[in-house]
């Protein structure tokens, strides 16, 4: 499962793409709306660091702007996939660029049908919000099942992209349905990093180790 980081803070992305385990970065206008200075300068800036997937979400709603938008966004960088939402104009969107070879990112998908659709249009990934839906009661990772089911039955290439992700347990069960990525926001990245038994087993070899050496003086 490839990890992705949701976020558009570059002083964010360069310590986790330095770690080695990062495969690409996920924006959205709430994200992007967070970070000063020009926006098309920093996706590039982030595409040079990450040299993986990058996506860039479009801020107009009707296909004809989207697929403008999105022919922009796409020549800023080899590496930027564009991201629309689920509406039937992001659909239409989605269409005519994955017919024009640029990779898009169907975002907003609280439910299957809308993946299976999103697929149908040619997106390369389907971007459904797990933890919006924990938020209003409903189980978010049962609809990761359902789309990695649907998706393995009729081998689409469209790869499920589980995001809003509120914790590392939404990223084990990711992983264990089978979810080709999982966007994490850097704190929830940096949770997977703590464990208070590997601090405590570090502090005691390296006691141990240093009572040894003393002995030995
Ligand atoms: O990038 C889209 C998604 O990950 C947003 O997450 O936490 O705002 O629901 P959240």
């Amino acid at each position: 499962m490839k990890l992705f980081v949701d976020t558009g803070n570059v002083a964010e992305i360069e310590p986790l793409a330095s770690l080695g385990v990062l495969d690409g970065v996920t924006t959205n206008p709430s994200l992007m709306a967070r970070v000063s200075g020009d926006p098309r300068e920093t996706l590039k800036e982030i595409c040079r660091i990450v040299q993986g997937p990058v996506s860039a979400e479009v801020v107009t709603t009707e296909a004809a702007d989207m697929v403008r938008e999105g022919r922009e966004l796409a020549a800023i960088d080899e590496h930027i996939v564009v991201k629309v939402p689920f509406t039937k104009d992001g659909v239409r969107a989605c269409r005519t660029l994955a017919d024009e070879g640029i990779r898009v990112n169907v975002t907003l998908i609280f439910s299957a049908t809308q993946a299976w659709l999103a697929a149908k249009a040619g997106a390369a990934y389907v971007s459904p919000f797990v933890g919006r839906l924990d938020d209003i009661g409903a189980t978010g990772m049962q609809l990761i099942r359902e789309i990695v089911d649907i998706f393995d039955n009729f081998e689409f290439g469209t790869e499920v992209l589980v995001a809003s992700v509120r914790h590392p347990i939404h990223i084990v069960e990711a992983a264990r349905m089978g979810a080709d990525v999982v966007t994490v926001p850097p704190a929830v990245i940096e949770q997977c990093f703590k464990h208070p038994l590997t601090d405590i087993g570090l502090e005691r070899f390296l006691k141990d180790w240093e009572k040894a050496q003393a002995a030995r003086a």
